[in-house]
């Protein structure tokens, strides 16, 4: 089936050496497979060392190339810098960053202690700016162009009840790339993001659709293209928008969802549940007061 296909041309990456946080499982593991097929060389990052261990040896199985898995939990700026060290280290230029590690999960917001608020913006947000911050100054500081994608939601922009805080934390995620497209270009650093719509992974589905949840909460349902996203898509995107053909889009966010936030937003959309017979009936009673 074409959406299991890759998109770009081989080679498409070749000498690029692409971080990618929160590499070792779902998205993040399927977009790094994708760029090592296209040549890049990955750094593979989250915290538990021995999933990316096990990650890595996995990929380049499949795929051959260089993975090389560092554990760092981005909320830590110390774990943060000397990941990069490590890599730059190993690699020489890292030329892409993609800021893809998160947290979340699903609760009545009253119901969250403080601790359990600031996990998800410590996460999504500070180890979002902490990543970002080490990876530009360093670009900067050595005259190295860069490109950055930061992975956010659609409702980083409508905002959305029971998972509030990662809503603001990928709210704040999306303002800073938008922010440094245009302030850092100047260095040669180009910044977007994509904002998925359900793409079913064992960390989200098991967080965000516990046990029973997922038969009631259908997430194709609610998608108009009646189905929800394959790995691949989401990976077609992600390289072309590190990848040099890119080079003129700088402050986007590109929504990857078969229409779904737009459905939710639009004042009459949900009178597609009105049947055929009812249109016609009303059609017909129209037509007798003309
Ligand atoms: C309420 C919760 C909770 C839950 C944890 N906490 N889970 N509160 N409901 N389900 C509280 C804890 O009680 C604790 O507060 C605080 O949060 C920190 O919990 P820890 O377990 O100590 O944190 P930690 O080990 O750092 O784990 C972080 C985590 C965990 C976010 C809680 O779920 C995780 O590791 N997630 C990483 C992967 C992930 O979340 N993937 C899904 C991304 S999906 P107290 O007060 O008790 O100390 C996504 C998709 C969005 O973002 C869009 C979909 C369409
Ligand atoms: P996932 O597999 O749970 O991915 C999250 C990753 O983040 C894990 O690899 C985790 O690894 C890492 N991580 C968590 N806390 C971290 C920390 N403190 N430091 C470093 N790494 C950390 O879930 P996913 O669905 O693939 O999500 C990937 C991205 O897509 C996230 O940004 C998510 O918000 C976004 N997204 C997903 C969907 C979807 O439908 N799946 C929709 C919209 C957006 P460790 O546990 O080893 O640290």
């Amino acid at each position: 089936m074409i959406l299991a296909e890759g998109m770009l041309k081989q080679g498409a990456l070749k000498g690029k050496n692409i971080l990618v946080t929160g590499g070792g499982t779902g998205l993040g593991r399927s977009m790094g497979e994708y760029f090592l097929e296209l040549g890049a060389n990955v750094v593979i990052t989250s915290r538990k060392l021995d999933v990316l261990q096990e990650t890595s040896k996995e990929m380049m199985a499949e795929k051959g190339g260089e993975v090389i898995p560092l554990a760092c939990d981005v909320r830590e700026i110390d774990q943060v810098e000397a990941m990069w060290k490590d890599a730059t280290e190993r690699l020489g230029q890292i030329h892409v960053v993609l800021n893809n590690a998160a947290g979340n999960f699903i609760s009545p917001t009253e119901r969250l202690s403080t601790n359990a608020f600031n996990t998800v913006l410590d996460i999504v947000l500070k180890g979002t700016s902490q990543v970002t911050l080490t990876a530009g100054k360093d670009w900067i500081a050595k005259k190295q162009s860069g490109t950055f994608l930061n992975i956010v939601t659609t409702y980083a922009w409508t905002g959305s009840g029971y998972v509030v805080p990662s809503a603001a934390a990928k709210a704040g995620v999306l303002a800073m790339t938008r922010s440094l497209a245009v302030e850092w270009a100047k260095y040669g650093i180009r910044s977007n993001a994509i904002a998925p719509g359900p793409f079913p992974t064992e960390g989200a589905w098991s967080r965000l659709l516990p046990g029973d949840l997922v038969k009631k909460f259908d997430p194709a349902k609610k998608v108009p293209v009646g189905r929800v996203g394959e790995h691949q898509e989401l990976a077609n995107l992600a390289a072309y928008l590190v990848s040099d053909y890119s080079s003129y889009v700088n402050g986007e966010v590109m929504t990857i969802d078969g229409g779904e936030w737009l459905k939710g937003a639009g004042e009459f959309n949900n009178l597609d549940q009105i049947p055929e017979e009812m249109w016609d009936m009303m059609e017909a009673s129209r037509g007798k007061k003309q």
